[in-house]
């Protein structure tokens, strides 16, 4: 946890370099303006003929022309069934979806073998909390954190209950980051898997993996990294992590709905239970038993989304051209912009660490003059009347809203093509949502 003393020598460091930024930030401007050019549904208009200013990139992000095109190149020209025909085009699509698959490889610092597309991170989640059924005892454990997402926390609710496992939870410290000492508490030798999110969807905090993985280590359990909002942010080294799972989803990094990733060590996946039978995950069938597939083809069975794979691959050839270091670095400035801007509403509560501990996410509320909440509901829909796309809810993140005593937030959440001024139309119209509202 950063203390008070530390955040405001940050600040003033911040504050020093506000300069330096500024320089930065206006290069960055110019090549924010060439990414816009990719993705045209970035100049449409919206509601009542305003242009759209898209900042619900947690849920879904935008695609750009290149991730498009190469899908429907697939289904244009060489459209074809995977491992299964002799004929060109099956061999033209086989080559391009293992492609797909080294390109992701590549890009996390995983091996081949590694990699298993999913439709998901909630299904690469589920693949894991699946294999562990046959590994837990009464009375094991499963960690994970106060900070969850339902789909990494409902799958070891379920699993808990069927196993007679516990399911324990870190705690959060007051800038709601992961509290080490309630790890070092809550993970035990029963404990079989350690589940966390890389980075929470409702406050944005970057959690300390290493330091968990070292804990759960040393006690003999799996970890398994819930990438979904990492992965498509941030340079992420699966071998480096030292987590044994990282799951990601393809759409919230440029990718098409429907294609995803779960990453596996090779040895931990060599002995670990399959969640789908049937064609593709089989080496060797007679009537009455059958082998399975090499990886990672174990983990694919049935007829898999090719076309999403393809796009996947291209929309890492997309960011790669950027760089992760620079994505990262680019939304780290729009955010630490906006929670300035933020800061300047008095009316305006934020939720979650200093910019410097989290990802391009900022979960809000906005009170009236009676210090009342106004419903985000209500904010999300006067800024849709302006063009402006955020989520307003539960983030589903249900417990994690009751830890913090709130019904709900209001959340942007950036990506490579977001700009200042569309943080700046932000800031004017929550002041028009407070008038309205007073
Ligand atoms: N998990 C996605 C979000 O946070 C849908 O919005």
């Amino acid at each position: 946890m950063p203390s008070d003393k530390k955040v405001q020598g940050s600040l003033n460091f911040h504050k020093k370099m506000a300069f330096k930024i500024c320089v930065v930030a206006q290069m960055d401007q110019l090549s924010i303006e060439n990414i816009r050019k990719d993705f045209p549904i970035l100049s449409r208009k919206v509601r009542n003929n305003v242009p759209l200013i898209y900042l619900d990139n947690a849920a879904t992000t935008q695609k750009p022309k290149q991730v498009v095109d190469a899908i429907a190149d697939y289904y244009l020209r060489y459209n074809a069934n995977v491992h299964r025909g002799i004929h060109a085009l099956s061999e033209e699509a086989s080559e391009k979806y293992e492609e797909a698959h080294l390109k992701v490889a590549k890009f996390l610092n995983a091996k081949f073998q590694e990699v298993i597309f999913t439709k998901n991170t909630t299904e690469g989640l589920n693949i894991v909390a699946h294999g562990m059924y046959d590994r837990l005892e009464r009375d094991d454990e499963i960690v994970v954190t106060r900070m969850e997402h339902h789909s990494n926390i409902v799958p070891f609710q379920v699993l808990a209950r069927k196993t007679g496992a516990k399911l324990k939870f870190i705690e959060l410290d007051k800038f709601e980051t992961l509290n080490l000492e309630s790890a070092e508490k809550v993970i035990t030798d029963r404990t079989k898997l350690v589940s966390i999110p890389h980075m929470s969807n409702v406050l944005g905090t970057i959690n300390p993996v290493k330091d968990i993985v070292d804990i759960a280590k040393a006690h003999g359990s799996l970890v398994l990294l819930d990438g979904a909002q990492s992965v498509p942010h941030l340079p992420v080294d699966f071998a480096d992590l030292g987590v044994d799972f990282l799951a990601f989803s393809g759409h919230k990094m440029l990718a098409p709905m429907g294609i995803g990733g779960l990453i596996g060590k090779e040895e931990v996946l060599e002995d670990f239970e399959p969640l789908l039978y049937g064609g593709e995950m089989i080496k060797y069938v007679d009537y009455e038993r059958a082998t399975w597939n090499d990886l990672p083809w174990k983990f694919e069975a049935g007829t898999p989304n090719v076309g999403g794979g393809i796009g996947l691959g291209v929309a890492i050839d997309y960011l790669s051209n950027i760089g992760m270091e620079r994505v990262h670095k680019m939304e780290r400035e729009l955010t630490k912009y906006t929670m300035e801007r933020f800061s300047e509403l008095d009316f305006v509560q934020i939720y979650g660490p200093p910019s410097e501990y989290r990802g391009g996410v900022v979960s809000f509320n906005v009170f009236n003059d009676d210090g009342e909440l106004i419903h985000p509901h209500d904010v999300s829909t006067i800024l849709d009347e302006h063009g402006i796309a955020i989520r307003a809810g539960h983030h589903c993140a249900q417990p994690l809203m009751r830890a913090m005593s709130i019904p709900a937030t209001n959340r942007v959440s950036f990506y490579i093509y977001n700009n200042y001024e569309e943080v700046d139309k932000t800031v004017e119209v929550l002041k028009e949502v407070k008038a309205l509202f007073s």
